[in-house]
């Protein structure tokens, strides 16, 4: 007998296999995810999801593609985080402590509670990320934030109303429009592809197997 778990679906009580991701679990309980559901695979932050323990007073938040089903799970996605998204035009802003104060001024305001950093869904260090933007360090906000897959949990429970993932994209932007050393040969090998030097091998590629191409992929030369 497949052994099950007792969980609750914006409330409602729904007996599932205990092995499923909480995704299959909404599936398996009749739910058809339009929204709150895209790669199924950990990298499109579509699924943020928050939820408590029956019993336990912490809030914790993950993605539901990646996160098993436990006994007792009170579960209520967030497909969708209204995110302040600033407009601007990368060409026209410099790398200046400046433009993190004309564009997201709230950084500032920043209280160091660390709810952030202890609800990333990626376990990233938020706060610190944030406090790099604050000092102008692109360079560094770059590096801490890029497993960053947007899903938004982070600025859902901060105090000062940050939109942390849209920070962290100007700081990734600025660093590699501006700062992040050219690379030369990549630029070469992008107009190799346009002028159609690889479209055989691309198309002989897309041929194969699924298996293959990730073995391939998973045994690629990757260059220091
Ligand atoms: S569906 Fe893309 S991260 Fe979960």
């Amino acid at each position: 007998m497949e052994k099950t778990v007792n969980i609750y679906l914006f409330g409602k009580q729904y007996s599932v296999p205990e092995d499923l991701t909480i995704m299959r679990a909404m599936e398996y309980a009749g739910y058809q995810l339009v929204r709150g559901c895209g790669c199924r695979n950990g990298f499109c932050g579509a699924c943020a999801t928050i939820y408590r323990i029956k019993g336990e007073s912490e809030l914790k938040s993950c993605l539901a593609c990646q996160t098993k089903v436990e006994e007792g799970m009170y579960i209520a996605t967030l497909p969708f985080f209204p995110l302040v998204k600033q407009v601007y035009d990368i060409e026209k802003i410099s790398p200046t402590q400046q433009i993190m104060m004309q564009l997201y001024p709230e950084i500032y305001a920043c209280v160091g509670c660390n709810a952030c950093t202890k609800s990333c869904t990626q376990g990233l260090n938020v706060m610190q990320y944030i406090a790099y933007a604050q000092r102008g360090e692109f360079d560094k906000c770059a590096e801490e934030s890029f497993d960053c897959v947007m899903c938004g949990v982070c600025s859902s429970r901060c105090p000062a109303g940050i939109s942390h993932p849209q920070v962290a994209m100007l700081a990734r932007r600025l660093n590699g429009k501006y700062l992040a050393p050219k690379s030369r040969h990549l630029e070469d090998r992008v107009k190799e592809i346009k002028d159609g030097t690889f479209t055989q091998l691309i198309e002989e590629l897309m041929g194969k197997p699924i298996d293959e191409i990730k073995e391939l992929y998973n045994n690629r030369d990757i260059e220091k």
